[in-house]
C-alpha cells in the first residue's frame, strides 16, 4: 500500500505543539492507514521551544517567525497552536497561502475574530480547515457519538457537559497568558475549555436557543516571574443554563460546565444524556468505561457498566483489554484530520471529523451570549441559527 505523506509545519511549539510532535512520531501505532503526516518546519519565538523540537524531530527546519513557515513550499498542512489573540492573524495568513489548516480553539480570540477567520476558509473551499478537539476520540465517546447518529436515545430529556480542571485551586500558581484577557480573551475559561464541552452536543445538532450563565472570578492575582502578584483577569469557572431546541415540542436543558477550580478534577470531561429511550453517560475518569440505561417498559431501569478497553476510531497495535488515553485521542483526532484531508470526508475510514469552523462560531456565539447573561443577569438569545 502506497503511503501518503501529509508534509506540516508546526506553528507555536509548546505544550499541544509538542503533542503533535509526539503523535506524529508514533504514527506507526496505527495500523492500516494509508497516510501519514511528517513534520517538516517548526515555528517558536522562544529558543528553548525550537530547541525541543529540533531535538525530537530529525531534520525539522526551524522559524523564529511563522512566515517562514508559510513560505515553505514543502509544507502541505499547518498545526497552529499559539496564543488566542494570534489565532485570527495566523489562521488567516495560513488559509490565504493556501496551507490545510487544523487551528487550535477557540479559533479566534472573540466572535469578531472567528468570523473573519470563518470568511476566507469560505472563499478558498479547496483547503481543509479543521479545530482540534481530541475528546470524541475516547471509545466511549464514540459509543455515544454512534448513539447520536442511529437517534438511539428517543426524546432528548436533559443533557450535562463539562470541562473541569483543578490546578488553578493554588492561590500561588504562576500568571500565564491564559489568565490575561489580553492574550486569553474575555471568555476566559469558556474559550479554553468551551469546545471540549460543546463539540459532541453541537454535532448532535442540540443547539442552545438561549442560556443563562453564572461566570465566576475566584483568584484574581498571582504571582508573576519576579513574584509580584498580578491581576489575574479572566473568568476562572462557567456554569452555563441552555434551552436547547427551536420548539417546545423537542426542547430540552442542557447544563455546560467548564471550569478551571474545580477541586480534584485533572482535565476532567464528562457527557451524560438522559433520554425516553436510553440514557448514557461518558467521563475521561473513568476512560475505559461507557454507561448506559435502555428503557423498556415493565423492566427494570439500570444501569449498564461496560469496559471497552482500547476500541479505538482508527484501529491499533495496542489490545482490545488495554486503556485509551489523552495521547491516544490527540493521535486518533491526527489521523482523522489526514484521513478528511487525503481521502475527503465521504471516504474516511470512520465518519467523525475534527471540529469544524462552523462549530467554532456556534461555540462563540454561546460564548458571546454567556458573556452577555453574566453582565445583564438575564437570560440571553444565542442566535446560533
Ligand atoms: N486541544 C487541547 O486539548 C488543548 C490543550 C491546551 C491548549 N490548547 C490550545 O492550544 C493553543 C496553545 O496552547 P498551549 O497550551 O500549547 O500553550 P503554550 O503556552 O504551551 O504554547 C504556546 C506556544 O506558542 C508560542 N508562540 C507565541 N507567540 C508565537 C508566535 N508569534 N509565533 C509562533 N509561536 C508563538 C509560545 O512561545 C509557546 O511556545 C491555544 O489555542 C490553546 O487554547 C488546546
Amino acid at each position: 500500500m502506497a503511503t501518503r505523506v501529509v508534509r506540516f509545519g508546526v506553528i507555536g511549539c509548546g505544550l499541544m505543539g509538542r503533542e503533535f510532535a509526539s503523535a506524529a512520531a508514533r504514527w506507526h501505532h496505527l495500523v492500516g492507514l494509508d497516510f501519514r503526516p511528517q513534520i517538516v518546519a517548526a515555528c517558536d519565538p522562544e529558543p528553548a521551544a525550537l530547541k525541543w523540537f529540533e531535538e525530537a524531530v530529525p531534520g525539522v527546519r526551524v522559524a523564529s517567525d511563522w512566515r517562514r513557515v508559510l513560505d515553505d513550499r514543502e509544507v502541505e498542512a499547518v498545526y497552529v497552536a499559539i496564543p488566542h489573540h494570534l489565532h485570527r492573524e495566523v489562521y488567516v495568513a495560513a488559509i490565504d497561502a493556501g496551507k490545510h489548516l487544523l487551528g487550535e480553539k477557540p479559533f479566534g480570540i472573540d466572535a469578531a475574530a472567528n468570523a473573519e477567520i470563518l470568511a476566507r476558509a469560505a472563499a478558498k473551499p479547496d483547503v481543509l480547515v479543521r479545530c482540534s478537539s481530541e475528546f470524541p476520540f475516547f471509545p466511549g465517546m464514540q459509543r455515544i457519538v454512534r448513539a447520536i447518529r442511529e437517534k438511539r436515545f428517543g426524546r432528548i430529556l436533559d443533557v450535562r457537559s463539562g470541562l473541569l480542571h483543578s490546578s488553578d485551586l493554588d492561590p500561588d500558581k504562576p500568571i500565564n497568558w491564559k489568565r490575561v484577557v489580553a492574550t486569553n480573551g474575555e471568555s476566559g475559561c469558556m474559550g479554553d475549555l468551551g469546545m471540549h464541552a460543546l463539540h459532541v452536543p453541537l454535532r448532535a445538532g442540540w443547539f442552545p436557543a438561549d442560556l443563562r450563565a453564572v461566570l465566576t472570578k475566584i483568584v484574581t492575582t498571582r504571582p508573576d516571574r519576579s513574584g509580584s502578584r498580578v491581576p489575574c483577569e479572566t473568568w476562572d469557572n462557567a456554569v452555563l443554563a441552555c434551552r436547547v431546541g427551536r420548539a417546545q415540542s423537542d426542547e430540552f436543558p442542557m447544563i455546560v460546565e467548564t471550569k478551571r477550580i474545580s477541586p480534584g478534577d485533572v482535565n476532567t470531561l464528562y457527557l451524560e444524556i438522559a433520554g425516553t429511550d436510553l440514557s448514557m453517560r461518558f467521563t475521561t475518569r473513568r476512560p475505559r468505561t461507557i454507561e448506559s440505561l435502555p428503557y423498556r417498559r415493565g423492566e427494570p431501569q439500570a444501569w449498564h457498566v461496560a469496559d471497552l478497553g482500547y476500541a479505538s476510531a482508527y484501529p491499533a497495535i495496542t489490545g482490545a483489554i488495554f486503556e485509551f488515553g489523552f495521547p491516544d485521542a490527540i493521535l486518533q483526532m491526527w489521523a482523522a484530520f489526514c484521513d478528511e484531508l487525503v481521502h475527503g470526508a465521504a471516504g474516511m475510514r470512520q465518519p467523525f471529523t475534527c471540529a469544524t469552523p462552523d462549530e467554532t462560531r456556534q461555540c462563540h456565539a454561546i460564548f458571546a451570549a454567556a458573556l452577555e447573561s453574566q453582565k445583564t443577569g438575564a437570560t440571553v438569545k444565542t442566535g446560533i441559527w
